[in-house]
This record gives C-alpha cells, sequence and structure tokens, in this order.
C-alpha cells in the first residue's frame, strides 16, 4: 500500500502530513538543485573540503536512515549496509568512515544508485511516520527536523563545493544562468546602482543584551544556553564591504605588507600566493572572477566574497577598523527583518550592496541603518567558536553535530546567498577555519568609540 492509500491510524490531525510535507520539500530541493549537472559533476572532489555531489546526496540520507529508521524501526534492515560505512561523514559514535579527502575516489554507487537510495529511505521514512502513534512521533519530531536542517546545511556546501568543481575547469561551467532576484524588493535594490554610496557607521551603545536562542522553535544546540553578556559602546558599518573597497586594499598592496596581517595570516598568504580573493584572477588589467554563472568581470558594487578570516581581518585594519564581536553582530541584528538574499532568490551569488548613504532624520531605529545583515555573505566575526556558558553536548551521536568542533574556528552570522531563508538565525553561529576561502564568506567592519 503506497502512503498516499495509507488510512490515518493516528489521531494528529495533519501532524504527519505536516511534517511529511516539510521533509519532501527540503528533500526535492536537493534534487532540484542538481537540475542541469551531469553524471560526470557529480563524482568530483576538487579539494579535502569540497565533497562530491553525488556524496552529499547519499549522506544526506544516511543521516536521516542512521538515526531515525535503524532507531526507530523494528527490525530495521539497511539494504546496502556498506553505505553506512561510506556515507557517515564525521559521527564516530556511529561507527567507522570513509576517509574525507578520498570522496572523489569513489565512483559506485553510481549517480542513479544514490538516487534510488534517496528515493527509499524517502519511503521508510514516509511509512514510518504514517504508522507512528503520537508518542512516538514526539521522540522521531526532533530528529527529523534536525535532519531537515542538516540537509539544508548541506545544500549550501553542495552549492560552494560544485562551484570549486567547476572553478578548476578551464571552460568555466555555468552552474545557473545569470539572473535577476526574484522579488520586488531585490529588483528594486538592483535597478538603483546610482543610490548606492559609501557605507556609514551605526552607533550602539553599551548594554547588557540576553545573547542565543530563546528556545522558541528549532536552533541547533550551539546556540545555547541564552545568556546575558555585556556589549561595550561600538558601531557598526551599514553594509558589507564591497569588490570595489578590496580592490583599493588590493591596489594599495594589501597583500604585501605584513603590518596588516596575523601571523598565521601572513604565512598562509605567502604559502599560498593570494594576490586576491578566490576565484579572482587579473585580466587585461581587470580583475575577473570565476561565478556559478560563469566567468565576468567583477562587479565593484557587490559584496566581496571568498575571502578567510585572515583576509577580512587585514582589510579591517587596513581600512582602519576591526571585525564584530558575534555578540554584537547579534546584537545589531535583534530587532532587524530577516530578509536578504537567499538561496531561494537562485541567484547564487551577493548581490549589489543596498542603498547605504540616504539614512532619513525621521529613521530612529538603528536596525533600519543596517543592511544586507541576512543573506548574500557571511560575515566572519572575530569571536571564536567556542562554547556558551554552561553549553554541554548532548550524550550520543549527534552530540557530535557541533559541540567538537570549538576549538581553532572563527564564528560566522548571517548566511549567504547559498543559505535556505527557512534555514538562518538570528542567533545561528556558522564556523570555520580562519584560512577557508570557499564558503561564501565576507566583511562588514565594525569599530571602536572614537
Ligand atoms: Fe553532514
Amino acid at each position: 500500500m503506497s502512503a498516499a492509500e495509507r488510512p490515518h491510524l493516528h489521531s494528529g490531525s495533519g501532524r504527519v502530513e505536516r511534517l511529511l510535507a516539510r521533509f519532501h520539500q527540503v528533500r526535492n530541493f536537493t534534487n532540484a538543485l542538481c537540475t542541469g549537472l551531469e553524471p560526470e559533476d557529480y563524482v568530483v572532489q576538487s579539494m579535502p573540503d569540497a565533497s562530491p555531489t553525488k556524496w552529499h546526496l547519499a549522506h544526506t540520507t544516511w543521516f536521516f536512515e542512521t538515526f531515525i529508521l535503524k532507531k526507530f524501526v523494528p527490525g530495521y534492515r539497511p539494504e546496502i549496509p556498506e553505505y553506512a560505512y561510506l556515507f557517515n561523514s564525521y559521527y564516530n559514535a556511529a561507527g567507522d568512515m570513509h576517509r574525507r579527502d578520498l570522496r572523489g575516489l569513489i565512483s559506485r554507487p553510481t549517480v542513479t544508485e544514490a538516487q534510488r537510495y534517496r528515493a527509499s529511505i524517502d519511503s521508510h521514512i514516509e511509512n514510518l511516520l504514517f504508522d507512528a502513534d503520537e508518542k512516538l512521533l514526539d521522540d522521531i519530531e526532533p530528529i527529523l527536523v534536525l535532519g531537515r536542517h542538516h540537509e539544508q546545511q548541506h545544500q549550501e556546501l553542495l552549492i560552494t563545493d560544485i562551484k570549486h568543481v567547476f572553478g578548476q575547469n578551464p571552460l568555466h561551467p555555468v552552474f545557473r544562468a545569470s539572473r535577476a532576484r526574484h522579488s520586488a524588493h531585490a529588483e528594486e535594490r538592483t535597478a538603483t546602482p546610482t543610490r548606492r554610496g559609501p557605507y556609514r557607521f551605526v552607533d550602539f551603545e553599551e548594554a547588557t543584551v540576553a545573547i542565543g536562542h530563546d528556545g522558541r522553535g528549532f536552533a541547533y544546540d550551539n546556540e545555547g544556553p541564552r545568556h546575558q553578556a555585556l556589549i561595550p559602546a561600538f558601531s557598526l558599518a551599514s553594509r558589507p564591504v564591497t569588490n570595489g573597497e578590496y580592490i583599493a586594499f588590493i591596489e594599495g598592496n594589501g597583500y604585501r605588507r605584513p603590518e596588516f596581517w596575523l601571523s598565521l595570516g601572513w604565512m598562509t598568504v605567502n604559502e599560498q600566493r593570494w594576490q586576491a580573493p578566490l576565484y579572482w584572477t587579473k585580466h587585461d588589467g581587470a580583475w575577473w572572477h570565476f561565478t556559478l554563472s560563469g566567468f565576468r568581470p567583477v562587479d565593484g558594487s557587490e559584496p566581496v566574497t571568498h575571502v578567510s578570516y585572515f583576509e577580512a581581518d587585514a582589510y579591517a585594519n587596513w581600512a582602519g577598523g576591526r571585525l564584530p564581536t558575534e555578540f554584537e553582530w547579534e546584537r545589531a541584528a535583534l530587532d532587524g527583518p530577516i530578509d536578504g538574499n537567499f538561496v531561494e532568490d537562485e541567484l547564487f551569488h551577493p548581490a549589489p550592496t543596498a542603498v547605504a548613504s540616504t539614512v532619513s532624520a525621521e529613521k530612529t531605529a538603528q536596525n533600519e541603518d543596517l543592511h544586507q545583515m541576512f543573506g548574500d555573505v557571511w560575515e566572519w566575526t572575530r569571536s571564536a567558536y567556542s562554547p556558551y556558558p554552561g553549553y554541554r553536548a548532548v550524550p550520543g551521536a549527534l552530540g557530535e553535530y557541533n559541540g567538537k568542533f570549538m576549538c581553532n574556528q572563527y564564528v560566522l552570522r548571517g548566511g549567504s546567498c547559498a543559505t535556505s531563508r527557512s534555514h538562518i538565525r538570528r542567533t545561528y553561529r556558522n564556523f570555520f577555519q580562519p584560512e577557508k576561502r570557499w564558503q561564501f564568506t565576507g566583511i562588514r567592519l565594525a569599530r571602536d568609540p572614537e
């Protein structure tokens, strides 16, 4: 009997349907992202950090199989038990795993088999939910929701990883043809280049602020416990740093002046011979970059992206500012809308910066002066990714989701053009090592009071 024909075995008025609708929406979006990819594209691993598309398809499926089906379906027997080894990422408590840097060597299962695996697990999840009573649903729902958010994280990685794969290819493959943003708001933003101006700084007084998630709705464990933090007075730039501003840093010899760089950053710049953000090339005296819509001239009005923490920090020093702390960022984002250029806009690239110099006298709320806090580019903060006071990872394999990475990484805030709108929060803490550049990472300046 198919799920569609199945009578309701529980009283949960539409609960299962709602859970499954959301589940399928996220699962289908992953598949939709792959539209236009050829089988050869799914398999390449261009560096250890970037997993093949096929691996993302299977790993997100493994998550639901491992943490839901194996746990809640009595006598569950995986169709292909070896997938547990192949598609475990880093969960030691869930068993051994294949080497991360060798994921590109795996030609089997084929793309078709990976897609079949997805469909098979989806149908098992459907059956489980349709047969579940309310008590069982209470147990399953938090993990199902976690699995959905996990998949949305992998959707972003799938995009940045295929960008890296295509970025190595002299043919400059196009992932999606260039297009304007869907929303009217976006059209207004992108159609008014003359209104763009220099950024300004928005001032915030010293305050004690509640930091972290308040428990309403889903959040990762690393967003809590909510706690009070004293945030001294600071100022935050009204918008992210643009390509045009970053080119001034490059042309001003920023990459060759050690006084702006952290020691580790200076070592990295010299070892890696960085001269510009990832994907940038100088072509006949002008900067060009590879985008998911192909190779094109750098637009000076777009937020700069694909910069490391080291570059963000060096730029801030050069510009006479600094990076914000994650607490300053969260405080500044507290009352503003979560709006911006997200993956649903299908631009797959940061949008030109918004109006910045036209703040009218009537506007009093500080958040109205801040633009592009969400979407476009993840904003590096100067905060080390560490536990909030009182944080404890949950016991078991799912405790490995966040807690064990709280070392040698920096927090990024706000989401990017590859993040889902329904995935980001004001309290969301993304994190990467300071030398990483393949995510849509950018810069917003802060400064101390004069
Ligand atoms: Fe994962």
